[in-house]
């Protein structure tokens, strides 16, 4: 059974497999059933979160299954005890595990050692489940992502690398607006190229946004990151703060996303993220309904 741990390690049609789901598992007729009955899921947390805690809870219970939330902290794995011998322990127990964690070797060794699917809940590389959300907004709300261009304003964490791998396995052009010092991973650019799309660096945000369907943002200092890096640099990060002056180089059709959680008057102000173009809370729903569909791929229980 496959896990979920990058968008570039899953086919464009499987990718496409699970959005098609998630419209249906959506629908209000289908959005409980008893696909996960008699399975239960562990939901392990290194890191805070409000988003993907309630959306997996939630959406296990939806599903009829068994939701597990355990906090690293208060796992033997806090104190020391191997991934390897966690991952074999609750293979023993769970049918899937969701973990959020700092690095990406966690992630791996644990998927490497568990016998059941995994699902990456964020790492500081990544955050898959969060991009399948927006690629399902914008799909709904825009029509196909393909050929369609995303202006990333800011630096280049964790969001945006799962955004580079959606683009090249989706087909979609990135533009990327930020100090250079926090550009976005080479991998993740080298992936996105290697698959045909263009990823462009264009220093000036209101060329960046003239030509964009999507314009996304997200914290300047993620969970993992130093703050007084950050700071030193705090008046040119400004320059790429989402406002409504640089929307209003944007097309009147361009969406604006944030994962949330936003600071409000630094990357992105309140008139932007309460303005008409704004789809943040959207986003923040189609979490539920875009992983109820990747747990369910995962267990090979797609419905349709
Ligand atoms: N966007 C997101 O993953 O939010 P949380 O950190 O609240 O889970
Ligand atoms: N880049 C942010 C995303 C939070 C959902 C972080 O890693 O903290």
């Amino acid at each position: 059974m496959p896990d979920f741990l990058e968008i570039s390690e899953v086919s464009p049609n499987e990718l496409e497999c699970i959005l098609r789901n998630t419209a249906f598992i959506r629908n209000s007729a289908n959005r409980t059933s008893d696909l996960l009955a008699d399975k239960s899921v562990a939901l392990i947390f290194e890191k805070p979160s409000t988003r993907t805690r309630l959306s997996f809870e939630v959406g296990v219970r939806q599903l009829g299954g068994t939701p597990i939330v355990l906090s690293s902290s208060e796992m033997q794995l806090g104190r020391g005890e191997s991934i390897h011998d966690t991952a074999k322990v609750l293979s023993r127990f769970v049918d899937l595990i969701m973990i959020r964690t700092f690095a990406d070797r966690t992630l791996r060794e644990l998927a490497e050692f568990a016998d059941i699917p995994v699902i990456n809940g964020l790492t500081d590389k990544s955050h898959p489940c969060q991009i399948m959300g927006d690629i399902f907004t914008f799909q709904e709300l825009r029509g196909n992502i393909a050929g369609r261009t995303v202006a990333w304003l800011g630096t280049g964490n964790n969001v945006c690398t799962s955004f580079l791998h959606a683009a090249g396995q989706m087909g979609f052009n990135l533009i990327f607006s930020g100090p250079g010092q926090f550009n976005p991973s080479e991998d993740a650019v080298a992936f996105a190229i290697g698959k045909g799309v263009s990823v462009d660096f264009e220093p000036d945000p209101i060329a960046a946004v003239a030509t964009a369907d999507l314009i996304v943002t997200d914290t300047w200092v993620s969970m993992h990151e130093s703050v007084l890096e950050r700071e030193k640099i705090w008046d040119t990060l400004m320059l790429y703060q989402v406002n409504t002056e640089l929307m209003s180089h944007a097309r009147p059709d361009a969406l604006f996303m944030h994962c949330l959680p936003a600071h409000r008057e630094e990357e992105v102000t309140s008139e932007v993220m309460d303005g008409p173009q704004s789809v943040v809370f959207d986003e923040a729903e189609n979490r539920l309904h875009v992983q109820k569909s990747i747990m369910c791929w995962c267990l090979g229980l797609l419905p349709v």
